[in-house]
């Protein structure tokens, strides 16, 4: 018995895939085969309390291996289900050095294909191949991108308070301890807000019934008024940025875009959700504020149009949910010629191998904007000796070949993830007084 699928191939009921009029297959692909990938493995580790997601390549080389980042905290055990059960069995036997072939082949090899779980999975072996190949030349990977353009890499960090002064404070301290660069979010009273720290107490209902609550009017009014009090108070030389993290309507956005333009803010960030980048030709034409966006980014047609018409000005792509370092490569190149600079997403939940890959890149690239950073705690510099060190507000590379930084597996295993509940559960429980659901 002989059927045909959609594809054209011949299937036999003895469960034989057979293809129709060609040769059979043979494996063309390893053309230099003296590395092959013997293993891969997941690690799911939450030295901060934040669930990470790190993948391990294994060669055949006695003691060569790679670490990428897979980090998608919210469903870290979906993506160490893409890696274990359908990557890994792919990708077996296979060159390591083959980077572009093992991007390209693992892309298709699900036929559906983007999306952040496939592309977390995929940025975890992608960095790792990355780390693998500057683990066999010797060289830490900027090295591998061209070399140093910079000598270390300039960071922002984040200054949230319940109130002006409170915000305030805090950018000076960061300013005093060298920063040149602060991302400043204020409490808006009687509603939880994006990027500050207040909670709601004790809440007696289980964790996915409780309801943050949001209203963007307050919020957008309450913006401008921070940013004037911090630039008079701190002065001009400092930059700031504020991220609107997509919760108002579009033409509120707009306004505020407006209305911040007095405060020449460094850019920012999220004015729209990815739904809505017809709405960044509209405030192009009416704001000169610079506009970051992208960390929710997964498909070059996110990005492709918002670049090349000049829309937006800092690209904040989350690297590892693009496909890792493949991906971020091709888009710093793109946005090189059109002037938008880089400014890849650098919160808590990007592992410590994530940050490193930022580094290298943020080194090599010639239109590097600014980087998020993180001081990260002791917990995860014993979990990932290496971890890329801040002094004075900048990042900066060791020398080490490859990414730099490993990871000690047995330390990490004392710090399981937390699985009850299995992610934060304020993501898809903001609300409007009326109940409707706001982007968080
Ligand atoms: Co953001």
């Amino acid at each position: 018995m002989v059927d045909t699928d959609s594809f054209g191939r011949q299937y036999r009921s003895a469960g034989v895939w057979q293809h129709v009029g060609t040769q059979p297959r043979t494996t063309a692909s390893p053309k230099d085969s003296d590395v092959k990938i013997t293993d891969i493995q997941t690690i799911l580790t939450a030295p901060a309390g934040i669930r990470l997601v790190v993948v391990k390549v294994m060669t055949d080389q006695p003691g060569l291996h790679g670490l990428g980042c897979a980090t998608y905290t919210q469903r870290a055990r979906t993506v160490a289900s893409a890696v274990d059960e359908y990557l890994k069995p792919f990708l077996i036997g296979k060159n390591p050095l083959e980077i572009e072939d093992i991007w390209q082949s693992s892309f298709v090899s699900s036929y559906w294909r983007n999306g952040p779980v496939l592309n977390n999975a995929m940025s975890g072996v992608d960095m790792a191949c990355w780390d693998i190949l500057g683990k066999t030349a010797d060289l830490p990977l900027y090295r591998l991108f061209g070399g140093k353009v910079r000598t270390a890499v300039d960071t922002y960090r984040h200054a949230t308070g319940e109130n002006f002064k409170e915000v305030e404070d805090r950018v000076r301290e960061f300013m005093e301890a060298g920063y040149r660069h602060v991302r400043a979010q204020v409490a808006v009273p009687g509603y939880t807000t994006y990027g500050t720290n207040e909670s709601a107490g004790e809440d007696p209902l289980p964790e996915n019934q409780r309801v943050e609550l949001f209203e963007p009017g307050p919020y957008a009014r309450l913006v401008p008024c921070l940013f004037d009090h911090l630039r008079s108070q701190l002065g001009d030389e400092v930059e700031l940025i504020h991220d609107v993290h997509e919760r108002v309507p579009p033409i509120l956005a707009i306004q505020m875009a407006k209305d911040l333009e007095p405060y020449r803010l460094f850019f920012l960030e999220d004015p729209f959700s990815p739904e809505d980048i017809g709405y960044f030709q509209h405030l192009r034409a009416q704001s000169s504020t610079p506009i970051a966006m992208g960390e929710l980014f997964n498909n070059p047609n996110e990005w492709v149009s918002l670049v090349s018409e000049r829309l937006i000005d800092f690209i904040r792509v989350h690297i590892s949910q693009v496909g890792g370092l493949t991906m971020a490569r091709k888009i710093a190149a793109l946005c090189e010629f059109f002037r938008v600079r880089t400014a890849w997403h650098g919160p808590g939940d990007v592992s410590p191998v994530g940050h490193a890959a930022h580094v290298h890149l943020d080194l090599s690239s010639p239109n590097f904007g600014i980087q998020e950073a993180r001081e990260f705690t002791q917990a995860e510099q014993d979990v990932f000796p290496g971890c890329p060190e801040l002094k004075e507000g900048y990042y900066w590379a060791n020398d080490k070949p490859g990414l730099g930084i490993d990871l000690d597996e047995d330390l990490a295993a004392s710090f399981p993830i937390e699985d009850d509940p299995p992610f934060d559960m304020f993501w898809g429980n903001v609300r409007q007084r009326d109940g409707n659901i706001v982007k968080p």
